[in-house]
């Protein structure tokens, strides 16, 4: 469901704003400076419960005010109003859905799945497994019902033998007990992870021939551990080096997407044009995967979609996403980066943003 009231006050340079985005493509232009990310970031913490910019919320809040507070409402019978708040003299996000008080962020994210392409998408090749882990379980989290109550029983069960790992005296058989309740969790939590990267991986590959030629790059799920092994018996084997490392060294928290082109890893040799694509191509098929699985549509936030691609594949990124019929907000300093794009039928809203003010622009044809 699109988008078709947003209301966000107290948001970085921006006064109180008030827009109705278009269901389809919105189209941000303005100067250096002048709003645009932080238009995003307001979206992004309003879907998400969380800044791609800070992890501290208290930065986005407006130098001079008290508090930062976005409103959006998702369209529908009955419209969903989604609503979040982060005061400067308090530490937690207070998050409405349809008016009521929430206390996980993951209900609010359930209702608004989006994904982020900004300058800084490379990050997902070249960065730890940490992002890319995260990427793997966004599409696993609103694909498998489940996923978020497994993921919370390993986190669970993590915890505890970590914690356990580092006393002096061990308890052996809370040891067993937490190794043994960690790996139980981690199969179901693998077996998941394992199913959606099946999908994934084709959808993917038929995403990324549309955008770039690229057919020796592959990508590839580790769990991490043995893949030949189960994790109990490899938990129960390396107490000794878990001790010492006082942590466990083995587990789905160590998962990881490998990507590769031919037989180096892609970090390596892909151009940052190519890196963009790829992790673009990524996020669509995530989008295009949840398409199929789930009535969903993915909110696409593209930051600044010019740098670092040519007007060929800028042209091919645009196509993608028309055909997706998802709802998106892509910025740019300058209106000829991101016209031209667009097919005649394609529902396009234009806006212009100066010094934090946003008004809407004329369709350009
Ligand atoms: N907490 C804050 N309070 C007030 N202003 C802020 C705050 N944080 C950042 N700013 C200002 O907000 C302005 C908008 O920043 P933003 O990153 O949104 O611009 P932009 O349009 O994306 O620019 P660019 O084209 O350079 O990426 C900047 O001038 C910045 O200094
Ligand atoms: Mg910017």
């Amino acid at each position: 469901m699109p988008l078709d009231h947003l209301h966000f006050q107290g948001l970085r340079n921006l006064p109180a704003v008030t827009w109705q985005p278009g269901a389809h493509v919105n189209l941000i232009f303005g100067d250096n400076g002048s709003g645009k990310t932080s238009l995003l970031e307001g979206l992004h913490i309003l879907g998400m419960g969380r800044s791609f910019r800070t992890r501290q919320l208290k930065h986005a809040i407006t130098h001079d005010q008290d508090a930062l507070t976005l409103f959006g409402r998702l369209t529908g019978d009955p419209a969903l109003p989604l609503g979040v708040e982060r005061r400067r003299d308090s530490d937690g996000l207070s998050v409405r859905v349809a008016g009521e008080k929430i206390d996980r962020i993951a209900e609010l994210a359930r209702h608004l799945p989006m994904q982020l392409i900004n300058p800084d998408a490379f990050r997902l090749i070249e960065g730890a497994p940490a992002a890319r882990r995260e990427f793997l379980d966004w599409g696993v989290f609103y694909v498998y019902p489940d996923f978020f109550d497994v993921w919370r029983r390993v986190r669970r069960s993590l915890k505890h033998r970590n914690a356990l790992l580092r006393h002096d005296r061990i308890d052996e058989q809370s040891l067993a007990l937490w190794s043994r309740e960690l790996a139980r969790w981690s199969d179901r939590l693998d077996a998941m992870r394992n199913d959606w990267m099946a999908h994934f991986s084709g959808v993917f590959s038929a995403t990324l021939a549309e955008l770039i030629d690229l057919p020796d790059l592959s990508l590839r799920y580790y769990r991490g551990w043995d893949r030949n092994r189960p994790l109990e018996e490899i938990l129960l084997e390396g107490v000794a080096t878990d001790r010492q490392m006082k942590f466990t060294q083995q587990g789905p928290q160590r998962a990881d997407i490998r990507l590769r082109m031919g037989r180096y890893p892609a970090a390596e040799v892909l151009s940052r044009g190519q890196q963009k694509l790829v992790v673009s191509a990524m996020k669509l098929a995530q989008g295009r995967l949840l398409e199929q699985k789930d009535r969903h549509r993915c909110l696409y936030l593209i930051d600044d979609l010019a740098a670092e691609l040519d007007e060929q594949h800028r042209r091919a990124f645009c196509r993608l996403l028309e055909q997706m019929n998802c709802q998106t907000f892509l910025t740019g300093i300058e209106p000829a980066s991101l016209e031209g794009h667009w097919h005649v039928d394609t529902d396009v809203k234009r806006f212009h943003v100066k010094q934090g003010r946003l008004a809407n622009m004329p369709t350009a044809r």
